[in-house]
């Protein structure tokens, strides 16, 4: 690969490769301090750097450069799944060399700037005066230029299920205590505390997306916004004690990082966060691969059926309990004969897989917070077959997909995860949907604290050796680590559709989440909800779906997962068998994708090519305001012709009150198309483009 030329404007001052963002490193009277600047925009004015360590002393100011190295590299490599075959890693970086003067400690930044944004970490040297310490703050700031709006969502440390608020940033502190909607108590919050990955827009038309990359062994960053001030600092998630990272040198920091265009599209573009993370440490990945699913799965979270098989018991012992002596409350939704239609449905339909939850003992107790044993991972309730659901599954080469919801027990699911692992490929599940709801368990390890973040890679990397691929909910907002272990194929990690069953999601919810949520990796989103009346499956459920039957479908483009679920019970499938014919076709892996038109919090428009394939797709979500979408067919190739099948919102359509009216058109389109697409409220349309 060719290596485009560093050009070094002075010391301490780094350029993009096309060069219209400028680093700025300086030590203002020792402290460490960083600036950011893009074309004639202010990005980050003067920032600090540095650390308070638990021994009292503190890595913030006393300091001297010892050297500096400047690299830069250009380079492509493949995915195993993704929104692109290749990705392009092209940036030029500035090592900076620091030394403490008073107690000769050592560390390292190491600055990545790339064109759209920069990414920079901490490095720890081995030293001899710094060996196993203890980190008890992170002060690198984010000096915002101005009030920008932001899209965020509360700074707590149990989760990230939130609908957005968009706000000033001098907004954030009288709306947090509307926007944290959870009851947490005071100490897992900040007050003026929003969670990564933020989006934010300045004054000047500038869009700019503060986020980390490769979080391994580390706390989850928060930001807190200074009192009277644009400043963002760096609130780490700590252990119950308050401590944040254990760590022993040598060792780098997570990359923190600062997406910038004036172009958003650039920002659902960027690969920053894969770029900073590690390549794929899997040799042999042939069985990673994306997954298309249903699932025995909202029929529960709607409360038609329940996960539990009996009503009766207050506390169950694992192993102990002998469910077959128990009334069953014959709600149960996981029973061997309810799974086969589904399989037979998945089989006739092309799906890969379908997920079973509440196939295991434990659920009548999984809200029981005092106990840490409450699932084994292993024990069926009597009215599931595994053996007999999984042969008739191979049959009809259909997958079932293994759920463990661990009810936030890291540990008993630590010490159950060798069987459970070994259970699946007994089986022949490859598949995991885990979960983390409620306090993790050992009380007081919040979320996203350094302890527990490892537990969720460890599961990750055990899944490895038994060749599993998992699907974490609950578990802490992703940084792109599945660069390193693609077998992460997704997470959820943020508000999913089950909230449209739970109260609604904002209507204008998925045209923030790829800005926000995604920029660490794909959300196990679960779209494809048909009936939008939830008081249709559960006459005491009075939630609706906040979006039209069109959008349900752009979805399977704009949110991009290699594992991508249709969510909604088979029978609401069966009115809508034309409409469903989209979900049945969209490709779940790419070849490249093409940015067409956003606006974080109002829409995105997004086409795809499928991998290995000449057909295009092309998904639209729309906000609170219709709309009329263009769709510039430059990405197909000239000289051919096209054949789009379009299902958008019908003239009348509107999430709230007219949400299934949708039309299915065919046309002839070339590269030198513009369609102009109409998108309701909460609308938004799915196309599928084959080349004739
Ligand atoms: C929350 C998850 O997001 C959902 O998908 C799952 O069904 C429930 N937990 C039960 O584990
Ligand atoms: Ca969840």
């Amino acid at each position: 690969m060719l290596l485009t030329p560093l050009e070094f404007i002075g010391q301490s001052t780094l350029l993009s490769p096309d060069k219209l963002l400028e680093l700025h490193f300086e030590l203002v009277s020792g402290k460490p301090t960083y600036s950011l600047q893009f074309s004639n925009h202010v990005v980050l004015k003067e920032s600090h750097l540095g650390f308070h360590l638990k021994d009292g002393s503190s890595l913030v100011d006393d300091f001297k450069i010892v050297s500096q190295e400047t690299h830069s590299k250009n380079e492509q490599w493949e995915t195993v799944w993704g929104e692109e075959r290749y990705i392009n890693n092209e940036h030029n970086e500035l090592l900076i060399k620091l030394e403490q003067v008073s107690t000769k400690r050592l560390l390292d930044i190491r600055f990545r700037l790339f064109n759209y944004g920069l990414g920079f970490r901490y490095e720890f040297p081995e030293q001899p005066n710094l060996g196993n310490f203890v980190i008890i703050d992170e002060i690198t700031e984010f000096a915002m230029a101005g009030d920008h709006i932001a899209h965020w969502i509360p700074g707590d440390y149990r989760t990230q299920e939130y609908n957005y608020t968009t706000s000033k940033l001098s907004e954030i502190k009288s709306l947090f205590k509307k926007a944290a909607t959870y009851n947490v108590s005071q100490q897992t919050f900040s007050e003026t505390g929003v969670q990564t990955a933020l989006q934010m827009k300045t004054e000047g038309g500038l869009y700019i997306n503060i986020h980390e990359a490769a979080c391994v062994d580390f706390p989850t960053m928060h930001l807190d916004l200074k009192e009277g001030t644009f400043t963002f600092s760096t609130h780490l998630t700590p252990d119950p004690l308050g401590n944040k990272a254990f760590m022993t040198s040598p060792r780098p920091t997570p990359w923190r990082t600062i997406i910038v265009s004036n172009d958003p599209r650039d920002i659902l573009a960027s690969r920053i966060t894969y770029n900073l993370n590690e390549p794929n440490i899997i040799e042999d990945t042939s069985w990673i691969r994306p997954i298309k699913y249903i699932g025995v799965w909202w029929e529960m979270i709607t409360g038609m059926s329940s996960w539990n098989y009996t009503d009766e018991l207050s506390s169950v012992q694992i192993g102990k309990t002998d469910y077959t002596k128990t009334k069953p409350n014959h709600r149960h939704g996981a029973t061997t004969a309810h799974v086969k239609e589904y399989i037979d449905f998945a089989s006739e339909h092309g799906f890969d897989a379908v997920l079973v939850e509440g196939w295991n003992v434990g659920w009548e107790d999984w809200f029981d917070k005092r106990k840490d044993y409450v699932f084994d991972f292993l024990t069926p309730y009597p009215d599931f077959d595994v053996e007999e659901v999984n042969s008739y599954a191979r049959e009809k080469q259909v997958e079932l997909i293994m759920h463990h919801e661990t009810s936030g027990s890291t540990r008993n699911y630590e010490r159950h995860m060798d069987k459970a692992y070994a259970f699946m490929n007994k089986y022949g599940y490859h598949a995991v949907k885990s979960g983390y709801v409620g306090d993790i368990l050992p009380f007081g390890y919040h979320h996203y604290s350094q302890f527990t973040n490892n537990h969720f890679l460890y599961a990750v990397q055990k899944a490895a050796d038994y060749r599993i691929m998992v699907n974490a909910h609950e578990a802490s907002r992703p940084t792109g680590v599945s660069r390193t272990y693609p077998n992460l194929v997704a997470n959820e990690s943020a508000r999913g559709t089950e909230f449209q069953a739970f109260g609604g999601n904002n209507v204008n919810h998925t045209t923030i989440l790829p800005f926000t949520r995604q920029i660490g990796g794909p959300m196990d989103y679960t779209p494809g909800v048909f009936e939008m009346d939830i008081s249709k499956l559960n006459p005491n459920n009075n939630s609706r779906v906040n979006t039209t039957l069109a959008n349900q479908l752009g979805l399977y483009v704009v949110m991009y997962s290699p594992l991508q679920m249709a969510a909604d019970i088979i029978e609401n499938y069966k009115r809508f068998m034309d409409a469903f014919q989209f979900i049945k076709d969209v490709p779940i892996d790419w070849e490249q994708s093409v940015y067409l038109e956003a606006e974080p919090g109002e829409y995105i428009t997004i086409a795809r090519q499928e991998k290995d394939g000449s057909s295009w797709y092309v998904g639209n979500s729309n906000g609170a305001n219709p709309r009329e979408a263009s769709v510039d067919c430059h990405f197909l190739e000239k000289g051919k012709s096209y054949t789009a099948t379009m299902y958008v919102d019908a003239d009348d359509a509107h999430y709230k009150t007219n949400p299934q009216a949708y039309r299915i058109e065919k046309q002839q389109i070339s590269y030198e198309t513009k369609l102009k697409i109409f998108t309701a409220s909460g609308g938004g349309f799915g196309i599928k483009i084959i080349q004739n």
